[in-house]
């Protein structure tokens, strides 16, 4: 079932600084010839900064590797969050189970009436609202009310095909899509917000105790059972229809990855016993930051964003920030004057009145004018745009684009290469799949399209053969109630 509406990676609207561009004030005093020239080559020389041939690929992929090793160690490198989840679900989960999934742009609830090896899944029912923008900076307890609000409205919901066991408690699957330091599999501490949440008095705290202190406030007699990040869910999910599942990746909003390591792989774990040997790790790449082609458009947007010198990786490559940073480039080349006429539209002094789903919209447009270019700018910027600027703006979205989902693809090779080099043949040797979901890898074709060509270019075409690479639509909501059932308090035969 779909779940993920286009646009979905539309970026909130989070409290960023307005940037002025550096030319502003010497507009009036060029010339059209000048400022030709100026436009151009602010477009050369992005388009140079923000290539990634192979060898910038290759070194993306090959610091990812080793800050996957160091983030195992706990040295430094990337956070390589534990997840606790051991054991992946085995089809044989029954019952019904319930997933809340806080993480982006939208708030969902899912109900899952699970029928084991043969049925398995036998129905769902879900809400989803968007989350509200002022939600984003409430206070904790008006975040995890809102949450409990929308479960106790899904759980009153009558469906003959959805039913729990007599005296038996709902039990949840958590999917809560920030970095947490979890402790267990049903508790974690958020370390930090991302992707423009900043809720007050959240972080350092136990998102399930705060869960389970909203549900009281809501006379819900529920339980978490699981506490996951969205990509462990989203492995989660996958894995149920497919064994080969060893990576998921998550491109919407944010991003990250996960994948199964081996317990003995991860020193920072040493000491924990484990029946299965292995735990997916969450990556957390989103924080990555070493190699990347960077501009002063990326520094700039970092510096007005409201975690700076964090998520780096996560600002070049995922949905929330792609449209503004074509925003920024265009508002750079608006003030030589050329671009959009002599004076520089307002509405382009806005951060965020770019949306990554308009810059998919513009790039999918194949009028022999570029008209639908044409007037998505007059809607979002309010300005009359020729057709060498409506040319221009699109070579703009194209570099963007292309360098983020060049490095998407550089930064799944060098999980996939550490994965390989611990154990030969594990990956390249076999069918492997990873299991992508999220609304900009759903919805954004070019985007896509230079991610598999990225990884292809770095595993050379004979390893490509073995590699899958699959949207796994909603793999997170049915992941997080799988893992709910696998770690059900009562007592089961799965
Ligand atoms: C968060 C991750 C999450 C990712 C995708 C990032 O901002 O740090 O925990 O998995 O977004 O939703």
């Amino acid at each position: 079932m779909s779940v993920i509406a286009v646009g979905s990676f539309l970026p909130p609207p989070p409290p960023y600084r307005r940037i002025k561009p550096r030319f502003t004030t010497m507009v009036s005093l060029r010339s059209d010839a000048v400022s030709v020239a100026e436009t151009s080559s602010i477009l050369r020389k992005l388009k140079e900064e923000c290539a990634t041939p192979l060898p910038v690929l290759r070194q993306v992929a090959d610091a990812m590797s080793a800050d996957m090793r160091a983030g195992l160690a706990a040295a430094h490198g990337l956070p390589m969050i534990p997840s606790f989840v051991e054991d992946l679900p085995t089809g044989n989960e029954k019952g019904l189970f319930y997933a809340l999934d806080l993480g982006g742009t939208n708030f969902r609830v899912l109900r899952v009436q699970l029928g084991g090896k043969d049925e398995r899944v036998v129905a769902t029912d879900f809400d989803q609202v968007s989350i509200p923008p002022q939600l984003m900076s409430a206070t904790c307890e008006e975040l995890f009310d809102f949450i409990a609000l929308g479960l106790a409205k899904l759980a009153a919901k009558d469906d003959d095909r959805l039913n729990l066991s007599p005296g038996k408690k709902g039990e949840i699957g958590f999917t809560f899509s920030f970095p947490v330091r979890q402790t267990s599999i049903d508790s974690g501490i958020l370390v930090k917000w991302t992707k423009g949440f900043a809720v007050s008095g959240a972080a350092g705290r136990d998102v399930v105790a705060c869960l389970n202190e909203a549900m009281e406030r809501q006379g819900l007699d529920m339980r978490v059972s699981a506490l996951v990040n969205d990509a462990v869910a989203t492995l989660a999910g996958a894995e149920y229809w497919d064994n080969d599942v060893a990576v998921a990746i998550i491109l919407g909003t944010g991003t990250n990855a996960c994948y199964v390591e081996q317990i003995d792989a991860i020193p920072k774990l040493q000491g924990h016993v484990s029946s299965s040997g292995k735990m997916i790790i969450s990556t957390e790449w989103g924080a990555f930051s070493k190699r990347l082609p960077l501009t002063e458009f990326d520094r700039a947007m970092d510096a007005a964003s409201i975690n700076p010198g964090e998520q780096i990786f996560e600002k070049t490559i995922s949905g929330m920030y792609l449209g503004e940073i074509v925003r920024l480039v265009l508002l750079e080349m608006a003030a030589t004057g050329e671009l959009f006429g002599k004076s520089i539209p307002e509405n382009l002094y806005t951060p965020f009145i770019l949306g990554t789903p308009d810059l998919c919209a513009m790039q999918q447009d194949n009028s022999g004018d570029l008209q639908g270019v044409g007037s998505l700018l007059y809607d979002k910027a309010r300005v009359e745009s020729t057709f060498s600027a409506r040319k221009t703006v699109l070579e703009v979205c194209d570099t963007i684009v292309k360098r983020g989902g060049s490095l998407a693809g550089a930064g799944i090779v060098g999980i996939l290469q550490k994965m390989e080099e611990d154990s030969k043949g594990v990956i390249f040797g076999k069918r492997t799949v990873v299991a992508i979901d999220g609304g900009l890898y759903e919805n954004y074709p070019q985007y896509r399209t230079y991610m598999q060509d990225s990884v292809k270019e770095l595993i050379g075409s004979e390893k490509s053969n073995n590699l899958v690479i699959e949207h796994s639509k909603d793999g997170s909501g049915i992941g997080a109630a799988l893992l709910a059932a696998s770690n059900s308090m009562y007592k089961h035969d799965f």
